[in-house]
C-alpha cells in the first residue's frame, strides 16, 4: 500500500463529537470548530479512525467505545476519571504547559502529581489507539495534551507513519529549559517522523531547543534532526479556516438583513469587535486599558464608537480562569462606568457562546477588529473577520505576537499588547483610514485567507509528510 492510500488515525485531546444523554438513549452530536472541518473530508475520504476524550467527568462505561459515524470513519471515545481530569486536563496541560508555552513563567505550576498524571494518560491513549490499529495507518497526533504520545507509538511501532501538530507556540529554550520535564517531552516529540508547528519562529525554537538541551545536531535550513536511527522533520504549517463556508455565510441574505437592522438601530455609530475564549493569553485586560486610553485621549470618538467584547466561557474549573474572569468582569464596569452616559455605553460585554450566523453578522457589522493577544498560536479571529469581509470595508489591528502576523502583518495595523498608547492610536488609525485603503488591505488578507485555507494546511501536512 502506497503512504497516499493510508488508513488516518487521528488523536486529539477532545474528539470532534459530543456524546448527548437523553433518558436512556445516546446520541452523537457533531461539533464546529476547525479542526473537524479540516480533517472531516480526509479522513471520510481514506477511512480510518479518530480518537480522543469523550469530553465528559468520570469513567461512564457507555461512553468509552468506538463508534462508526456516518461519515465513513469511527471514532473512539476514551474517558478520563475526575481524578484524570483534574491532574491531566485542568492541571498539566492547562496549568503548565498551556502558561508556560506562551509565555507566563510565573502562572505554570510545576506539580509533580500533574507530571505523573500527563505521562500515565498519554500512555493510556497510546494503548487504546494500539488496540485499533495495525501499523500500516498513518498516525496523526494532535497539540499539547499529548506531547509524549508519539514516543510511545514509536515504540511499538517502529516502522509507522507518525505525524504531531503543535497548535499552540512553542517556546523559546530560556522559557522552555524551565519545566523540570523538558527533556522528557522533547523525546516524547520526537517519535514523530514530522512535527508541524504554526510558525518559522516555532520550529526554530523547538529545534533550538533539541540542539541545547540534548545536544542535537539539527539543521535549520532544512528543518532536519538527525536522532541517529531515522531523521525528523520539522516544519511550519500555519493553519486556517474553512475560507468559502465563512465568506458565503458572510453574503447571505439573512446576514445582510441582520447587518441592515443593526447599523439602522445605532446610526452614526461605529463598531469595533473583539472575541475569544476569556483566556488570560488573549490579552482582553490590556485591551480593555487600551480602550479606556483611547477614550481618554480621543474624547470625540465618546458616543461614537462601540467596542463589542464577545467572551466566550472555558476551562472554568481553573482557578485563574475564575480570577481572570472576575478581573475582567470589574473591569469592563469601571471602564463603562466612567464613560458611559444615559444613551451610550463605550463596552458591550457578552459573556457566552454565540451562534456562528449571529457572530458572523457581527464580524460583517464591524467597522474594525481588533486581536491583541498577548500570544498566540496563530488566532483563528483574524482569519475569521477578513472572511466575512466581502465589501472590505474593515479594518484588522492584529498585536504582533499572534502567529497569524507572520502572514497578515503586511495589511493590518500592527499593534504591541502591552503599549496601550500604541494600541490607542492604532484604533484610531484604523477608524480613521480611507475607504480606498481599507479595500486594498482588506482584499490582499481574503486572498491570503482564501488561498491557504484549513484544507490547504491538512494537505500540505500530509502530503510533505508522505513524502518524507
Ligand atoms: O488552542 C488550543 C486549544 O486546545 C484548541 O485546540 C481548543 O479548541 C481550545 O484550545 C479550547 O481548549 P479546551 O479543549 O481546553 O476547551
Amino acid at each position: 500500500m502506497t503512504n497516499k492510500q493510508k488508513k488516518i488515525v487521528v488523536v486529539s485531546n477532545r474528539v470532534p463529537y459530543k456524546i448527548v444523554r437523553i433518558k436512556e438513549s445516546i446520541k452523537y452530536k457533531k461539533s464546529v470548530g476547525g479542526l473537524v472541518t479540516a480533517l472531516d473530508p480526509i479522513l471520510s475520504k481514506k477511512g480510518g479512525l479518530w480518537a480522543g476524550w469523550n469530553g465528559l467527568v468520570g469513567k461512564q462505561k457507555y461512553a468509552e467505545q468506538t463508534v462508526e459515524m456516518e461519515g465513513g470513519y469511527s471514532v473512539k471515545f476514551l474517558g478520563l476519571s475526575r481524578q484524570d481530569v483534574k491532574d491531566f486536563y485542568h492541571g498539566f496541560s492547562n496549568r503548565t504547559i498551556w502558561p508556560l508555552f506562551h509565555g507566563f513563567i510565573f502562572q505554570s505550576f510545576f506539580d509533580l502529581n500533574y507530571w505523573d498524571s500527563y505521562k500515565n494518560i498519554n500512555q493510556y491513549f497510546a494503548d487504546k489507539i494500539l488496540e485499533e490499529v495495525k501499523g500500516d495507518e498513518v498516525l496523526w497526533i494532535q497539540d499539547y495534551h499529548l506531547m509524549l504520545v508519539p514516543s510511545l507509538l514509536r515504540k511499538a511501532l517502529p516502522g509507522s507513519k507518525i505525524l504531531f501538530f503543535l497548535h499552540i507556540p512553542f517556546p523559546s529554550f530560556e522559557i522552555f529549559r524551565v519545566l523540570p520535564w523538558n527533556k522528557m517531552i522533547l523525546e516524547g516529540l520526537m517519535g514523530a517522523d514530522v512535527l508541524g508547528f504554526q510558525t518559522k519562529g516555532d520550529a526554530r525554537n523547538f529545534l533550538y531547543n533539541c540542539s541545547r538541551a540534548l545536544g542535537m545536531p539539527v539543521d535549520y535550513d532544512t528543518g532536519r534532526l538527525d536522532r541517529g536511527d531515522r531523521p525528523v522533520h520539522v516544519k511550519n504549517f500555519p493553519i486556517s479556516i474553512d475560507f468559502k463556508k465563512f465568506d458565503s455565510l458572510a453574503k447571505a441574505i439573512s446576514t445582510n438583513n441582520r447587518v441592515r437592522l443593526f447599523k439602522r438601530e445605532h446610526k452614526n455609530q461605529k463598531f469595533i469587535i473583539s472575541v475569544e475564549r476569556l483566556d488570560y493569553t488573549k490579552g482582553i485586560k490590556e485591551r480593555l486599558l487600551s480602550i479606556k486610553r483611547f477614550f481618554e485621549k480621543y474624547p470625540e470618538y465618546k458616543k461614537r464608537v462601540i467596542f463589542v467584547q464577545v467572551s466566550v466561557p472555558s476551562r472554568t474549573k481553573i482557578t485563574e480562569y475564575r480570577h481572570f474572569k472576575r478581573e475582567i468582569d470589574q473591569l469592563v464596569g469601571n471602564i463603562n462606568g466612567q464613560f458611559a452616559d444615559e444613551l451610550w455605553t463605550p463596552i458591550n460585554y457578552i459573556y457566552k457562546t454565540i451562534p456562528q450566523e449571529i457572530l458572523i453578522s457581527y464580524y460583517k457589522a464591524s467597522d474594525v477588529c481588533l486581536v491583541t493577544p498577548l500570544r498566540d498560536g496563530m488566532n483563528l479571529i483574524a482569519k475569521e473577520y477578513v472572511s466575512c469581509n466581502p465589501d472590505g470595508d474593515g479594518m484588522l489591528v492584529l498585536s504582533r505576537f499572534a502567529g497569524s502576523a507572520d502572514e497578515m502583518q503586511k495589511n493590518s495595523i500592527m499593534v504591541n499588547p502591552y503599549d496601550f498608547e500604541g494600541v490607542a492610536d492604532g484604533i484610531k488609525a484604523a477608524l480613521e483610514m480611507s475607504r480606498n485603503e481599507k479595500r486594498k488591505n482588506m482584499a490582499a488578507l481574503r486572498k491570503i485567507v482564501q488561498e491557504n485555507d484549513v484544507f490547504n494546511w491538512a494537505n500540505q501536512f500530509l502530503n510533505y509528510s508522505i513524502e518524507r
